[in-house]
Formats: C-alpha cells, sequence, structure tokens
C-alpha cells in the first residue's frame, strides 16, 4: 500500500545541486515504480540561501526541515563566501540543521565495491570486502562547545574553540553504537585521547559504563586513541566493525575512511536524532564530501554518495529496507560494468559524466523490477 512522505531537498553549492538532480531521478522512480510516494519539497542553503535570502538558512527552511520524514542535502560552501561573519558562512546553515534538529548521531559507512578495488591507493587484499560504520557524535563536541572565539588573555590576543560533552550526549551515541554493532559483527572501537584530553578519558567511562549497564555485553568494545585510528584505518581497516567516537575525530576518521572505497565521492551518510513516542525520528541524509568547488559546473561529480545516501534514508527513515538493497545493487551493477565518474577512474574503464551515471542507475533499477 502507498503511504505518503515528506522528503525535503535541499541542494545547497557546488556539485550539491548536480548531485540531488540525480538523486531526483530515483526518488521519482521509487515514486512510480514502488510501494511508496513521495511529497517533495524543496528549499535553498547555504551560500545559495546566503545568495538569495542573505542567510544560510531561512527559518522556513528550517521549519520544513523539522517537519520533514526525511531531508536530502547535497552539499554547501565554497570560495566565495569563505570571508562572510561567521553566522553568515554557508555551514552555518549545515551546523544549524543539525543542532536544531538534534541529530546527534551521524552514520558513515565506508563499504567497498569489488569493481572499485582499483580505485582504492591501498592495495586490494587491504580493503576487499571492507564494510565499517563509523558512528560520529554529531551535535556536540568542540564544534558547538563554549566559550569560542577571540578575547584577550594576558594581554594578548587569543583565539577559543572548547570541546565538551555532558553525559547523556555521550550515552546515547554510545548507545547507537553498540544497537548497530548488535545488527553487525558485534564489536565497537571508541576512538579518543584519553592520554592526553579530559573529555577523552570522560568519554571511555561513559561509553564503558553504557557497555556494562546497557545490558551490551554480547558485544566486544575496545578503546582505541584517535591518532592511532587513523593509522590502522589505512594499515588493516578489516579490524574495524563499528567505530564511534566525538564531532571532531569523526569529521577525520570518515574522510580516511572514505578514501578506502576509492572515493569520497562514494561515501553516503545518515545524521539521525531520538526515536520519538510514535517511533519516529529526525534524520538529514548527505554525502560525505563537500561542495567540491574545483570540479564544480563541469559533469564530473560521482553522484554515488548521494544516491547511497538517499539508500540509507529508505532504510532507516521509511523502513523501506529492499528498496534501499535494491539502490545499492543497481549501484553495485553500474560499477561492475565499468562505467565510472573521473574520481574513480581506471584503465579500461568508461569516463561518463554526473548525469550519465545517474541514468546509468536507473536503467539498472529497471532491469531490477522489471
Ligand atoms: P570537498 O569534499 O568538497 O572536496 C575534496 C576533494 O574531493 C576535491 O578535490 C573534490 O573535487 C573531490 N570530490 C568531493 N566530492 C566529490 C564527488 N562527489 N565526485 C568527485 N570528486 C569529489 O572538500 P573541500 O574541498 O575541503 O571543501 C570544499 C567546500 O565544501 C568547503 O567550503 C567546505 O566547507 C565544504 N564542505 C561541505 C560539506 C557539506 O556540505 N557537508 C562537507 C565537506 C566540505
Ligand atoms: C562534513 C563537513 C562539515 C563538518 C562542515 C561542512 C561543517 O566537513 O559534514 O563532514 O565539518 O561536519
Ligand atoms: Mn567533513
Amino acid at each position: 500500500m502507498a503511504s505518503n512522505k515528506t522528503l525535503l531537498m535541499l541542494p545547497g553549492d557546488g556539485i550539491g545541486p548536480e548531485v540531488c538532480d540525480e538523486v531526483r531521478k530515483v526518488v521519482d522512480w521509487m515514486d512510480k515504480r514502488r510501494a511508496v510516494t513521495f511529497d517533495i519539497k524543496e528549499d535553498k542553503v547555504g551560500g545559495a540561501a546566503y545568495d538569495a535570502y542573505g542567510t544560510p538558512l531561512t527559518d522556513d527552511a528550517m521549519d520544513k526541515a523539522q517537519n520533514a520524514d526525511a531531508v536530502l542535502f547535497g552539499a554547501v560552501g565554497g570560495p566565495q563566501y569563505d570571508n562572510l561573519g561567521w553566522d553568515a558562512r554557508p555551514e552555518a546553515g549545515l551546523l544549524r540543521l543539525r543542532k536544531e534538529m538534534d541529530l546527534f548521531a551521524n552514520l558513515r559507512p565506508a563499504v567497498t565495491f569489488d569493481a572499485l578495488l582499483e580505485a582504492s591507493t591501498l592495495k586490494p587484499e587491504v580493503v576487499q570486502g571492507l564494510d565499517i560504520m563509523i558512528v560520529r557524535e554529531l551535535t556536540a563536541g568542540v564544534y558547538f562547545g563554549e566559550p569560542r572565539g577571540m578575547q584577550m588573555w594576558e594581554g594578548k590576543e587569543r583565539c577559543i574553540d572548547t570541546q565538551s560533552y555532558t553525559r547523556d550526549e555521550i550515552v546515547r551515541v554510545a548507545e547507537v553504537a553498540f544497537d548497530l554493532a548488535r545488527k553487525r559483527n558485534k564489536r565497537v572501537a571508541s576512538a579518543e585521547k584519553a592520554n592526553v584530553m579530559k573529555t577523552g578519558v570522560f568519554w571511555r567511562q561513559t561509553v564503558a559504563e553504557v557497555h556494562k549497564d546497557g545490558g551490551y555485553d554480547d558485544i566486544e568494545l575496545s578503546n582505541v586513541l584517535a591518532d592511532n585510528c587513523a593509522m590502522q584505518l589505512v594499515r588493516n581497516p578489516k579490524q574495524f566493525d563499528v567505530i564511534v567516537t566525538d564531532n571532531l575525530f569523526g569529521d577525520l576518521l570518515s574522510d580516511v575512511a572514505a578514501m578506502l572505497t576509492g572515493s569520497l565521492g562514494m561515501l553516503p551518510s545518515a545524521s539521525l536524532g531520538a526515536v520519538d513516542e510514535f517511533g519516529r525520528r529526525k534524520a538529514l541524509y548527505e554525502p560525505v564530501h563537500g561542495s567540491a568547488p574545483d570540479i564544480a559546473g563541469q559533469g564530473k561529480a560521482n553522484p554515488m554518495a548521494m544516491l547511497l545516501s538517499f539508500a540509507m534514508a529508505l532504510r532507516y527513515s521509511f523502513d523501506l529496507g529492499d528498496d534501499a538493497d535494491l539502490v545499492e545493487q543497481a549501484a553495485q551493477a553500474v560499477l561492475s560494468t565499468g562505467k565510472r565518474t573521473l574520481d574513480i577512474m581506471s584503465a579500461g574503464c568508461e569516463a561518463i559524466s554526473t548525469s550519465q551515471m545517474g541514468d546509468a542507475v536507473i536503467a539498472e533499477l529497471d532491469k531490477r523490477a522489471a
């Protein structure tokens, strides 16, 4: 039976609108072919919203996001906005969405597709069969801690950012990580810097308490220092199942993990809030990559991260796991035929554009649903 779901599209800047055009094809395909109907709304975010309205996110767009069943977000940013005031910067629009929707759990899966083994800068045997999930805390830590900014200290100008975590902020993201691990390979590595940061010690202790008191004794918990974690991700990434970490370390470690899959253009993400009394949760889905100003407007962007982010929306917001599998299988099939955007190009493959990649995924979806 068809159900009506509200989807807010926020394409943003740079390659954001380009990859959103491609995800729109897949959304429309689902709308026509599967048991779901999407009521699609669209608004501006980032530099595009600043150009139109003088702010990177209007209150109206914020309201739409709060009331949507899911938000699909492209990317924001660009050199022309780098010198704007702090709150006018494109990135401030994204941070406001995350904070006000309370999207504390950012799931960043790094999965390698066999067809792309050669696109990775690592040896095939290191990355083949890789399937890890980074759970990044997204609404606290140094991204939001106070005080921050310029101040005078002992007669000198200095600038401060504050790393801060409450117990609850750690508990809820640790629970998400343990719950995910239970459906996977039952291992969680918690990454922090407990050797130099007080918040690192608190993070480690709190995650251990959640593990012990939360009934997670079927899950194996290990602690890893974040710098070592970055090195281990490159040395032997398959040792990991779920990695849970704070906002800043999660940002860095997920970019590292992205390259294991061949390109930043392949990595999707889901940013999730708490489940409410009606079983609903706020959610925003976005590629891990940014607006890529160096390739914007040239049809070179890889839309896979955006398409796979929509697959995550089907799985986590709409309980349509089979349809999510379908999108992922179609993506995999396209790559197996040797079609490549430039970021994942290798010898003997066929170079195609952003929109050709979207069309190729639709053609594979058609084959599967025929
Ligand atoms: P970036 O992710 O935009 O690009 C890094 C490199 O990866 C570039 O060489 C780019 O061409 C390439 N790349 C990224 N996505 C790709 C794709 N889909 N297909 C092919 N190649 C791709 O990071 P950056 O250059 O450090 O940042 C550019 C701007 O994006 C900055 O303003 C930054 O703040 C912003 N940014 C936004 C987000 C977001 O909106 N979620 C995330 C990261 C960076
Ligand atoms: C990401 C980005 C953002 C972050 C920026 C654009 C605010 O790098 O989503 O990974 O630092 O979280
Ligand atoms: Mn990032």
